[in-house]
């Protein structure tokens, strides 16, 4: 009789919260006709494989950093042992770097010879911890490489500091912060070296494709001679006698993808404004309902390559799997996130490494052992993704609100039905899967 009740949450027999479709407004990349003229355009002129398009890129990325180099290569992995390579390392060097990333932040360096040490990432960036970093340095230290993990920019005064410190370069991975900015200075321009994945789920993607950037020109020049005839040819340097070989890949890029390229750049603003929009907006509800949404202090600009928030279990009366489940039957898109930790994966731990990272005889062989990076395992266990709501409306988004607010609310209920046990009984939380990058 005219009685408001609150509705019950799907998982306790009531009708899910999110009814709005889902497909349109998490689609991505967002493709228009400008993405389909511009790969056309290549089409139909069919240079394929050597085009100016490339060199077009370079330069919107060199103007869009600031950066006086700018190499297109075939994928963010190729770009990153590009810069591996260029700081032209000695076998058995080590070089600092999370366990909290994709694995390409790490394995391309065993290929010229360099030893990944697994650092603490921190609970505030989830970026590499400084003081971890510390105790991990050792005579053989040469670099470090900072990933600014989901489009959070990590701790760069005291990751300088210790760089500073120990004479390390910095392999800056921005693979998940095209335009985030740290200090007024653009993701990307951090380091000794900067790289970009261009692969199709990134903020300004190409199907495939990477980008490195450097100041220097040493470091250009053997970018170019590990994997770019073409531009080996252009050198004005004696090293332009390895045009007939390069040292051993090939990593250029290829036209239509640096033709998305240019065009997914050129709307990053935009693409960008979008989701921080909508994901600012949901923070702070999530915030209020005991979340944390790693929102970015007032010094740095973030982005949200993906959506990754923190689960309190002080604040929050029920399980990680529980909560996962109830939302799922909100019709909530959410999960564990996708990367499992580095160091605990098989080529680590069951030695594999060995038959790549060929160290001489007077370099000890590391050892990899998966109980290790307590903290960061740890703080892996609590966080959940979302949606990152590229198009969006703000109904579907009050909709994820209503479903989290309701699930709460009824935690206590929830956790003693029948579902909860079958949810914390099903399923061990563990990282998702990895798609492609
Ligand atoms: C942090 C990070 N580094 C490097 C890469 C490698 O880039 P790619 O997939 O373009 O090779 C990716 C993703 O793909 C990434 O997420």
């Amino acid at each position: 009789m005219g009685e408001n009740r609150e509705p019950l949450p799907a998982i306790l027999g009531g009708t899910p919260a999110v009814t709005l479709d889902q497909e349109e407004a998490n689609r991505w990349p967002l493709l228009t006709r400008e993405d389909e003229q511009a790969v056309l355009e290549i089409l139909r002129d069919g240079r394929l494989s050597i085009h100016p398009v490339i060199r077009e890129l370079e330069e919107d990325y060199a103007r869009f950093t600031g950066m006086d180099y700018a190499l297109a290569h075939n994928n963010g992995t190729a770009a990153l042992l590009a810069a591996f390579f260029a700081l032209d390392l000695e076998p058995g060097d080590e070089i600092l770097v999370p366990s909290a990333t994709f694995w390409a932040s790490a394995l391309p360096m065993l290929w010229v010879g360099a030893v990944p040490v697994f650092c603490e990432s921190e609970a505030d960036r989830l970026g590499l911890d400084p003081a971890d970093m510390e105790k991990k340095i050792t005579e053989r230290t040469r670099a470090i490489v900072v990933v600014h993990l989901w489009g959070l920019p990590s701790r760069m005064t005291e990751i300088y500091e210790v760089a500073k410190k120990n004479n390390l370069k910095i392999i800056e991975d921005a693979s998940h912060t095209h335009g985030a900015m740290w200090r007024d200075r653009p993701c990307g321009t951090l380091g000794d070296i900067g790289v970009f994945s261009l692969q199709g789920d990134k903020l300004a993607p190409a199907g495939e494709g990477g980008i490195f950037l450097c100041r220097d020109y040493e470091y250009y020049e053997r970018a170019v001679l590990l994997g770019d005839i073409t531009r080996i040819i252009e050198l004005e340097t004696p090293a332009r006698r390895f045009a007939a070989t390069s040292f051993g890949i090939k990593t250029r890029i290829a036209p239509m993808s640096a033709a998305l390229a240019r065009i997914q750049l050129k709307h990053l603003p935009e693409h960008n404004r979008r989701r921080n929009n909508n994901l600012i907006y949901l923070s702070e509800k999530l915030e209020e309902l005991g979340f944390h949404t790693f929102m970015a202090p007032s010094h740095i600009k973030r982005v949200y390559f993906e959506y990754i928030i923190r689960f309190n279990p002080d604040r929050i009366p029920l399980s990680l799997p529980v909560l996962l489940k109830a939302l799922q039957m909100e019709g909530c898109q959410v999960s564990m996130p996708r990367y499992p930790l580095v160091h605990q994966q098989p080529f680590f731990t069951e030695g594999h490494f060995q038959s790549i990272l060929r160290l001489p005889g007077n370099v000890p062989v590391p050892e990899y052992a998966p109980d290790t990076l307590h903290s960061t395992m740890v703080g892996n266990q609590h966080l959940v993704k979302l949606p990152s709501f590229p198009n969006a409306e703000k109904e579907l988004l009050d909709q994820y609100v209503a479903a989290f607010e309701r699930v709460i609310r009824h935690g206590v209920e929830i956790m003693n039905s029948s579902a909860a046990l079958e949810a914390d009984s099903e399923s061990t939380p563990s990282a998702g899967e990895d798609k492609g990058g």
